[in-house]
């Protein structure tokens, strides 16, 4: 999964040579899976025009405050579209556009929304070598920097003039990945090792019968792909589930016992930075398990069962530095019952979630959390889907790893 898929990119036009080059670049991101929106300046209208970008973006594209071509028009929200994007980008800027960005002049739809954004804005400039490196563009552009703003480097090359020299705009790809280098580099948890347990354990009874329990997996997986797009390396240990995770940074690793995820986790415990036990690893096992299933007519009147490892508690009696999140699920006494379990098994936080709550919990799509730290107050999530679930807990572990690390 690309780091652009599902995000918002408003894309800001400006009157140079390069803008013939961005539908392309519009097809670049939607290739990744982003949503696109342009707004231009209306020079760019020269160089490449509003349908085509409209048809490859498959949005309305603007271009002046006032929507044209009505009896009745309408003001172009500016702001409304900053809100909107995750990121902007500004491709290509002119020294025009980018002096005026500097400025916070907003003589134009594209620099209204730029003045309004709230999002990480790129600049990817587009000149004649000698309108590029003038003191003045080098000041501006530097403003710029200053301002937050991320100032792509520009390519060395045959320039429109006939010149050769720096001030191309870099080619659209190029520009796509210097995008998500840079994102991945600044993301929280870029670099660290997210390591999760989700779903149930199956104990043999003999080869075809276990011990298990109806856990899906999802508020694991959830968890794992939140970590993964901020910028984690995460190791994903599941228990058997229907479910699977297309991510580069997401590496799940099967397992079906509780000793055999109790194995996996220590392996791979040393070095996380965070580690998640969203499973519900079955507390008993069998003492022994059949290797030829056992016959109906045979029978057998009982199962002797033998507790199988805590490998939350093994975890945090052997804690470093790694940050233990746990999960518990009760039916009564929850909040005294889930701190006991904080305090017990050192824990950094646990994630309780009712079986009292209608809609939440095991197999469904939602999840009603309180999220409990050692001498903080509970905090209450409302029912949400364990996407959203997953994002709330991954805040407030960024809240308090940032705090520790
Ligand atoms: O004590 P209890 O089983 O209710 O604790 C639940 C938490 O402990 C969950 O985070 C679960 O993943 C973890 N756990 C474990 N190994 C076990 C049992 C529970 O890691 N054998």
């Amino acid at each position: 999964m690309s780091l652009f898929s599902g995000k918002k990119i408003l894309l800001g036009i400006s009157g140079g040579i390069a803008a013939y080059k961005t539908p392309m670049l519009v097809r670049a991101f939607i290739k990744q899976g982003a949503e696109v929106r342009v707004i231009m300046t209306p020079s760019s209208k020269d160089f490449v025009t509003p349908l085509t970008l409209a048809t490859v973006s498959q949005n309305p594209v603007y271009s002046s405050f006032i929507a044209e071509d009505q009896d009745n028009p309408l003001w172009n929200n500016h702001v409304e579209m900053a809100l909107w994007a995750d990121y902007m980008l500004i491709a290509p800027a002119t020294s025009n556009t980018i002096s005026s960005m500097a400025q916070a002049r907003c003589t134009n739809l594209l620099l209204a929304a730029y003045l309004s954004s709230q999002c990480e804005v790129f600049v990817a400039p587009a000149m004649d070598l000698d309108m590029y490196a003038h003191p003045a563009n080098q000041k501006n552009e530097a403003t710029l920097t200053e301002h937050g703003v991320v100032v792509l480097p520009t390519e060395e090359g045959f320039l429109a003039s006939g010149l050769q020299g720096k001030g191309r705009m870099q080619e659209p790809e190029d520009i796509v990945s210097f995008m998500e280098n840079h994102i991945s580099k600044n993301l929280p948890l870029n670099g660290k090792k997210v390591v999760l347990t989700a779903g149930p354990t199956y104990e043999a009874i003999d080869p075809v019968r276990f011990i298990g329990n109806n856990s899906s997996g999802k508020m694991g997986f959830e968890l794992a792909k939140r970590a993964a797009a901020l910028g984690a390396e995460v190791i994903l240990i599941s228990g058997p589930s229907a479910l699977d995770v297309d991510h580069a940074n997401i590496t799940v690793l099967r397992v079906n016992t509780a000793d055999q995820m109790f194995e996996v986790s220590k392996l791979h415990y040393t070095d996380a930075a965070i580690f998640i036990a969203s499973a519900a690893v079955a507390d008993f096992k069998p003492d022994t398990n059949a290797t030829q299933k056992i016959k109906k007519e045979t029978g057998f009147s009982q199962i002797n069962l033998i507790p199988t490892p805590d490998i939350l508690a093994h975890l945090g009696a052997v804690k470093e530095k790694q940050f233990l999140v746990g999960f518990a699920l009760e039916t009564e006494n929850e909040l005294e019952n889930a701190q006991g379990k904080l305090e017990r098994k050192n824990l950094d936080a646990i994630v309780l979630n009712s079986l009292n709550d209608a809609n939440a919990g095991f197999g469904g799509d939602q999840n009603k959390i309180t999220y409990l730290q050692p001498n903080t107050k509970p905090i209450a999530f409302e029912l949400k889907t364990k996407a959203a679930v997953a994002v709330d807990v991954f805040d407030q572990i960024l809240l308090a790893y940032e705090k520790t690390s």
